[in-house]
């Protein structure tokens, strides 16, 4: 995830992408640039730094760069690390195109190849670039023209922000999975990744939709379909306050993370195969034993993944707390994989665990949504998530698309074992495509949720409870409301439930099933039974249709069906927005809850 913004006008542009950028920090602070056109419009300044906006502000403080023509970026790393040369905007080899980039060109090696040949020598390890000497390689005196031309050989997702010494009098954008808006000013006009970058000039925004292309000068802006048609769209006024604008007007970063997860499940599916598959599978396919080590959300995630990776790889995996392993003698050797599961990578207990497991033997693969962090860069392998940066404290998206890559690891390793065939593989991938739709389809029952939450604000335990692979998501749900809402919250496999914590249910203890109709079914519903003539309240998850588990329970919030091994992946997203609004109902700080932090580096 990256923010970028571009300006056409009559003032300097260079001020006005740097605001634009400040508000679009959120989305990633890795590195940021600016190119712009000078005056005379024969060329293009770039500037760029590693790390956040104020620095490259900055940097530009004395620089006296001018120009009524530009864009800027604020990067996110995902192909390559954050250095100079992968930071946005990236020039074409001539100097006459320079573009931003939000999102992935997976055909970008391809791309890459055939431009080589060509002559074109690189200059960054980014996916982006291609588009640039694209653009200069294909232009025919029609700069519109050219980019409806390239956008017919880009795969994956996209916003644009392209200038040009070719046509100096426009700015060009184009949307295709990222976001992109119009901002529409008098006497200038702009585009931005989101709302708050141009507030301050306009409120009067036109948002684009997927394969739209938006062509600015100051006076106008034009807009046209992939075909080059031209498009009428109604222009919204917008009364935002900038601080609501930055969560893109949803309440608190936890709730706006929790809604982005049919992007960023869909990313993380399309991500997976992006990454070196063949030297981490070939080199790990002969390993004996996997441990993965984790904290917190994480470790719930690899509580899953054991499930899949002993079904399917046939490999044992132990799952360990990581602040537990590293103090006992553990044993290792060559042949053990020592598996990091963290969103921000540079989790103190995991990242020590790791090193110290690597340093008696093992291999060390990480799982990380942080590109650069510290784990990434001290294990053996890496492999990552892609959810862009998560404010919220509390993990949501990243939990889920932890669970993605989770799932496809063991399918690939299973794969490079000899355990399934590619199309098993392929089948198996292709089944996870559907869950983007099924996670908003869920999303949609926000309203009906808040209102279950709100019956329960005043309870002072909860016990989370299921079986097989969703009792760790039973963990989790039991987490997310203990570090959002304050109440105390306990998960345990539903089957062990009566050899103690039976004893705890009364008529004022609330407990969530997660009770989809899977193989265990018909074992969790006796559990329900079992409460129920206890007198407990019963909240189930179960699957959509399901009158049993709805005659049983004191509410009930369905998810839509999907393969029994799936489960997991959708059955948390209910209980997010559970804690969430118990939370938000006891007016708690959701995104920032007391006592924590979102990356714990000590040990
Ligand atoms: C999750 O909601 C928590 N904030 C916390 O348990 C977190 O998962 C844990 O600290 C691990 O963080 P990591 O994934 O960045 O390593």
């Amino acid at each position: 995830m990256c923010g970028i913004v571009g300006y056409i006008g009559k003032r300097n542009a260079v001020p006005i992408l740097l605001y634009g950028l400040q508000r679009l920090e959120y989305r990633g602070y890795d590195s940021a640039g600016i190119a712009v056109l000078e005056k005379e419009g024969t060329k293009i300044i770039v500037e760029k730094q590693v790390g956040k906006i104020k620095d490259l502000h900055e940097y530009l403080w004395n620089k006296k760069i001018e120009g009524n023509v530009g864009i800027a970026h604020t990067r996110w790393a995902t192909h390559g690390p954050p250095t100079i040369e992968n930071a946005h905007p990236h020039l074409s080899q001539r100097g006459t195109i320079a573009i931003v980039h939000n999102g992935i060109i997976e055909n970008y090696l391809e791309l890459k190849e055939s431009l080589e040949k060509k002559g074109f020598r690189f200059s960054s390890e980014t996916d982006t670039e291609v588009i640039a000497h694209l653009i200069e390689d294909e232009y025919e005196k029609d700069l519109l023209n050219t980019v409806l031309k390239v956008t017919k050989k880009l795969e994956g997702a996209y916003a644009l922000g392209i200038i040009s010494t070719y046509e100096p009098d426009k700015l060009i954008g184009v949307r295709k999975g990222s976001p992109l808006i119009v901002g529409v000013g008098k006497d200038e006009n702009l585009i931005a990744s989101d709302i708050p970058a141009v507030l301050e000039y306009t409120k009067d925004i036109i948002p684009l939709d997927d394969n739209e292309i938006a062509v600015l000068t100051a006076k106008d802006v034009k807009l046209l379909d992939f075909q080059g048609k031209q498009k009428e769209k109604k222009i919204l006024h917008v009364t935002w306050d900038i601080s609501i604008a930055e969560k893109s007007g949803f309440k608190h970063f936890m709730q706006k993370e929790i809604h982005e997860q049919p992007r960023t499940i869909a990313d993380t599916i399309t991500g997976f195969s992006s990454q070196d598959i063949e030297k981490i599978f070939s080199k790990l396919k002969d390993i004996s034993r996997i441990t993965v080590v984790a904290c917190g959300t994480s470790f719930h995630a690899g509580l899953v993944g054991k499930f899949w990776i002993e079904k399917y790889a046939k490999i044992p995996v132990e799952v360990d707390y990581a602040s537990e392993f590293r103090y006992r003698d553990y044993i290792v050797d060559d042949k053990t994989l020592i598996f990091g599961i963290s969103q921000s990578g540079e989790t103190a207990d995991t990242r020590f665990a790791m090193l110290d497991a690597k340093k008696k033997g093992a291999k060390t693969l990480a799982l990380v949504n942080v590109v650069g962090s510290s784990l990434s860069r001290e294990s053996d392998f890496v492999l990552y998530t892609y959810c862009g940066p998560e404010i919220g404290v509390a993990a949501t998206k990243t939990f889920t698309a932890q669970l993605v890559v989770l799932y496809l690891f063991a399918l690939k390793l299973a794969e490079y074992r000899g355990l399934i065939s590619e199309k098993e593989f392929d089948q198996k991938y292709r089944n996870l495509l559907h869950l983007p739709t099924v996670v908003e389809s869920i999303l949609k029952e926000e309203k009906e949720i808040k209102n279950i939450a709100y019956n329960y604000t005043k309870a002072d335990d909860f016990l989370f409870l299921a079986r097989g692979l969703n009792y760790p998501i039973a963990l989790e749900g039991a987490l997310k409301l203990k570090e959002i809402s304050y109440i105390h919250a306990e998960g345990y496999p539903a089957g062990e439930m009566k050899h103690g914590p039976i004893a705890l249910i009364d008529e004022n203890m609330p407990v969530v099933f997660i009770a989809p109709k899977d193989s265990l079914y018909e074992k969790t519903l006796s559990n329900i039974q079992e409460v129920k003539a206890r007198k407990g309240k019963i909240i189930s998850i179960a699957t959509k249709g399901d009158k049993v588990v709805k005659d049983l329970s004191d509410e009930t919030i369905y998810i839509p069906k999907t393969k029994d091994e799936l489960y997991p992946i959708v059955s948390i997203v209910p209980l997010q927005l559970l804690s969430y609004h118990i939370a938000t109902f006891l007016g708690k700080d959701v995104d920032q809850p007391r006592n924590l932090a979102k990356t714990v580096t000590v040990e």
